[in-house]
């Protein structure tokens, strides 16, 4: 048995996606334990491309299990839109939603849109989904979960006070007009409380019960570090644990169960989204970065703001996540950049500090510190692909020294190394699942 955690250790989309597909292969069941339809994971399995918001990036390996814990808040229609590119795909997904995982709804929606307009510069540039809106309510109890999807008299009976207290908010304070009437929604969402009721049950104790059977489950986290509602740099952010004991609490686990803490560290700083980003560059270096890279949303089509790797975070990351291993993404897109910077520390008011600020407005005043290291060749995808299959020896010296570098300031093994979007475009340096062999090919 093995319980091995993935967490974003920055500002999101550092590749998540294609290190949980990657690892899924020796996992049996993968729970998904935070966010919803902000994520945006791309999974490249041989021609096919695949974009996930709610569903678990595992579910591309026929017959494995996938969950969404209860730490998630999932959009019943994106989720059902997902089902069905993927059984135009010939997949079935065998999947369990939490009874507990709450919903969103249109009114959530429309609130996250009032909401970010009216914050001003208090506003994180959310994904306009609803999230923050539906964990909000979560927290004030006047959430519906999908529970209630299965109990129709109850749905019923719970949105029609909700209902109207929400869009008394939505017009009253916010001076919006919310069209959807409380008998359209419970029509809309009684057509998917059908066609998802076979999948919602109890996923905690499905997880625990595959746990005492000494099964292997990989646990995916959403965004990054610096987005968790506690621990990144509020309120800049989104509105769940993104950290490592956001997979505890999102899927229902002990901590006790948890054998191995990846985190995975794009080799360059992305963000979308709106807060203070000290290692940001402009120019020639950051175009050329976002263009090769594709950094625009998954979700939303924004153009990604980009940085340097930043140390400084990445420690914070490690020791709120407790990171036993480092998953390196994107090396085949630095490359033909050089030198490279690393921030390693931050000059604040005249002071040179190594941990992060309590505080945004402080983080808005640091300057980054960087140290410069020679980078490594630009190579064409096919040759990074050879690169892939002979292994850590024939990965650019330059790379490995930059990616060395990195591990020694954390104290944290490297246990991945992914130089390509493909399957096959990555070096497994540590086996989280040593338990189990790989299936032949
Ligand atoms: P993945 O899982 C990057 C950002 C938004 C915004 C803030 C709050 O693909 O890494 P929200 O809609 O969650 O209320 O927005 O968080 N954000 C992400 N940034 N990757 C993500 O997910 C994100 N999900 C949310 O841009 O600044
Ligand atoms: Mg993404």
């Amino acid at each position: 048995m093995a319980g091995v955690i993935i967490v974003g250790a920055q500002w999101g989309d550092e590749g998540k996606g294609k290190i949980v597909d990657l690892l899924a292969e020796k996992a049996d069941v993968t729970v998904r334990f935070n966010g919803g339809d902000n994520a945006g994971h791309t999974v490249i399995a041989g021609e096919k491309t695949f974009k996930f918001r709610n569903m678990p990036s595992g579910v591309l390996y026929p017959q494995k299990r996938v969950v969404i814990g209860n730490g998630c808040v999932i959009n019943p229609k994106t989720l059902l839109s997902e089902i069905d590119a993927l059984r135009r795909e010939k997949i079935e997904p065998n999947l369990l939603i939490s009874a507990h995982a709450h919903i969103i709804l249109p009114y959530h929606i429309a609130l996250d849109g009032a909401e970010e307009e009216r914050k001003g510069k208090l506003a994180a540039g959310t994904t306009k989904k609803g999230i923050g809106p539906c964990y909000s309510d979560k927290a004030a109890r006047f959430g519906l979960r999908f529970a209630d999807l299965l109990d129709k008299a109850a749905f019923k009976a719970k949105l029609h006070t909700i209902h109207e207290l929400k869009v008394a908010q939505i017009e009253k304070i916010y001076g919006k007009t919310f069209a959807q009437s409380e008998q359209e929604i419970l029509a809309e969402y009684s057509g998917y409380a059908d066609q998802l009721a076979k999948f919602i049950g109890d996923a905690g104790g499905a997880v625990n019960d595959a746990m005492a059977q000494r099964k292997n489950i990989l646990f995916e986290g959403a965004q990054g570090t610096l987005l968790d509602i506690d621990h990144g740099v509020y309120p800049y952010g989104t509105s769940s644990n993104t950290t490592a004991g956001g997979a505890c609490t999102g899927a229902g686990v002990g901590p006790n169960k948890i054998s191995e803490v990846v985190g995975v560290v794009k080799v360059y700083t992305s963000r979308v989204g709106t807060g203070p980003l000290p290692t940001e560059i402009s120019g020639d270096i950051a175009d050329k970065v976002r263009d090769k890279g594709n950094e625009y949303g998954t979700n939303t089509g924004r153009a990604r703001r980009i940085g340097w790797l930043d140390v400084v975070a990445l420690k914070y990351a490690r020791d709120v996540n407790g990171l036993t291993g480092l998953a390196f993404t994107r090396i085949d897109t630095l490359a033909g950049v050089s030198p490279v910077k690393l921030c390693v520390a931050y000059e604040l008011d005249g002071e040179k500090i190594t941990t992060m600020p309590q505080t945004a407005e402080e983080l808005a005043r640091c300057t980054p510190v960087y140290e410069e290291m020679p980078g490594w060749a630009e190579a064409p995808p096919a040759e990074w692909r050879k690169t892939a299959i002979r292994g850590m020896f024939a990965v650019p010296e330059e790379a490995k020294n930059y990616m060395r570098r990195i591990s020694e300031y954390l104290n944290v093994p490297i246990c991945i190394v992914s130089i390509g979007a493909g399957r096959e475009d990555t070096i497994v340096i540590k086996d989280v699942f040593p338990n189990k062999p790989l299936a032949p090919p």
